[in-house]
């Protein structure tokens, strides 16, 4: 009977994705089932934070509202608002915190274990957030940052997560510009970086960002100028970093930019680590905790010591210039960043760059936001890979024009469940040929999430056998995009996949 089983599972193509050309424009199927009206609290299990840094974690809980959350166990000095699930306060002694987490409304209730984990390291599971970069580049302003912040929660992201809002570079003044909002003192007398006419209040905005549980993040460069030009952190690196600080920011992307100009001889053995690690050092001394998000395109193997001067490191060049050469520009710089499985630790991220899908503006010329012209496979197998990687997951899209499609690759909770896993292990490229690729990344549970890639411009049918991926014994699947069980197969798993798209399953013991 198990065999008959075995043999009909196996005969039929498990994955269906059918995605047809409509009048030019591919459909855009949804595969992520709407969450239940009852709660469900979503990753991450586990927060890193330092001893006497404040706290701000929004818990991340799907279902009707008004939903009323409570905390058993909830560690002296912090406190969880009942209404809005927010928890704040401070921790002064290092140790790990577990806490039941608890939500209910009027259609259930739900409950699970979150910890605090209390001591030196930030960012136990990849970051996930939104960066302005590839939608408004230097058209940003204080009002786009507080929208989006207000998007994160109406569209539903914070649900799932996403918690950080990143302004990229042009917040500061520009070094050579007409354009009176632009153009200005750079710096007060004490040396003080003034933000541009755009960024009225740079303290109030993140106080705004911060009042709906969400984090606020900001970028900078440690040469005289950033990309875009405008003012740098060179030889003002510890005042910048109190300033950060002092206005309440989350996060620093530091862009390596015009640092050439003033770096010294390149033979010198710490040329690249030196501008990081001195940042790094710099908000080791703040007192709140500030993510290091470290951008030099993988110069001098950053992957080797990224992780002793910053919390995630670029791997490669920016996304949005990436050439499309047969395939779409992630393909590249994703296989690019999986090679580096090994350097991924919690608290250490190889990072791809940002997912661009949605609306977004073309990087070469820094151009308005249209819509992606990724498949919707090509989207699937986008968000996938980055899942699997443990990849920082920062949208750079419009959040004024997220769609339904769009929201459903963001926000499938147990794929970002591949993403936020707390083991921190990075999938590793298993197979790579030009038609097809697996990567496969072992979960804290024992269980394995795998991705089958499908690279040809047809469906393929694709085997992979658990010789390949060097396990045994019967495994329980289930297709995490559909969040369905697909059952127990006991040594092989066939599936059809469209052109450019993806299976993404998890393996569990039986
Ligand atoms: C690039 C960086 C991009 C963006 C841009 C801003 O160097 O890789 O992500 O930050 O600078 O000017």
């Amino acid at each position: 009977m198990r065999s008959l089983i075995l043999f009909l599972f196996l005969s039929i193509p498990v994955q269906i994705m059918s995605q047809e050309s409509v009048n030019g424009k591919y459909e855009e199927y949804i595969l992520t089932p709407a969450p239940p009206q009852s709660p469900r609290i979503n990753s991450p299990s586990l927060y890193g934070l330092r001893p006497g840094s404040p706290l701000i974690y929004r818990v991340p809980c799907t279902g009707e509202r008004p939903i009323e959350f409570e905390a058993e166990d909830i560690p002296e000095g912090v406190l969880l608002n009942k209404e809005t699930g927010i928890m704040t306060g401070i921790i002064e002694k290092p140790g790990s915190y577990t806490m039941i987490l608890k939500a209910k409304n009027s259609f259930g209730h739900f409950s699970r274990e979150f910890t605090l984990d209390v001591g030196d390291k930030l960012a136990l599971t990849p970051p996930m957030g939104w960066n302005s970069w590839y939608i408004h580049y230097d058209r940003i302003s204080d009002k786009t940052m507080r929208e989006a912040a207000d998007q994160m929660i109406a569209t539903g992201m914070a649900d799932y997560g996403y918690q950080y809002v990143n302004i990229d570079d042009c917040w500061m003044m520009k070094l050579k510009s007409e354009d009176v909002d632009i153009n200005g003192k750079r710096r007060d007398k004490q040396g003080v970086i003034i933000p541009n006419k755009r960024f009225p209040d740079m303290k109030g905005m993140a106080d705004y960002i911060h009042a709906k549980g969400l984090k606020a993040g900001l970028y900078i460069s440690p040469g005289p100028s950033t990309c875009a030009g405008y003012e740098g952190s060179y030889k003002h690196e510890a005042q910048d970093a109190a300033t950060f600080a002092d206005w309440g920011y989350d996060f620093l992307k530091y862009d390596w930019c015009s640092y050439r100009k003033v770096a010294g001889k390149k033979s010198d053995p710490d040329y690249f680590i030196r501008p990081y690690l001195l940042m790094w050092d710099e908000l080791q001394k703040q007192d709140r905790d500030i993510v290091l998000n470290l951008c030099q395109y993988g110069m001098g193997n950053v992957w080797e010591w990224g992780g002793e001067v910053g919390n995630c490191w670029r791997t490669t060049g920016d996304l949005g210039l990436e050439e499309r050469k047969n395939l779409p520009g992630f393909y590249s710089i994703g296989l690019s960043n999986a090679r580096h499985a090994k350097y991924a630790i919690p608290g250490g991220w190889n990072d791809p760059d940002y997912i661009l899908i949605g609306w977004v503006g073309n990087a070469h010329g820094m151009a308005e936001g249209t819509p992606t012209d990724l498949t919707p496979n090509e989207q699937y197998s986008y968000m996938s890979m980055w899942s699997l990687m443990a990849a920082p997951l920062i949208f750079s899209g419009d959040m004024a024009k997220l769609d339904k499609f769009t929201l459903n690759v963001l926000c499938n909770h147990e794929v970002i469940e591949v993403n936020q896993d707390p083991l921190g292990k990075q999938a590793m490229l298993l197979e790579k040929t030009d038609h097809q690729f697996v990567m496969v990344k072992p979960m804290i549970d024992g269980s394995i999430s795998v991705g089958i890639f499908n690279l040809n411009d047809e469906v393929k049918k694709i085997t992979i056998t658990w010789d390949d991926l060097e396990i045994s014994g019967n495994k329980h699947i289930r297709d995490l995009w559909r969040q369905k069980d697909l059952g127990t197969f006991s040594d092989r798993f066939i599936t059809e996949i469209q052109p450019h798209g993806v299976t993404l399953i998890r393996l569990f013991n039986e």
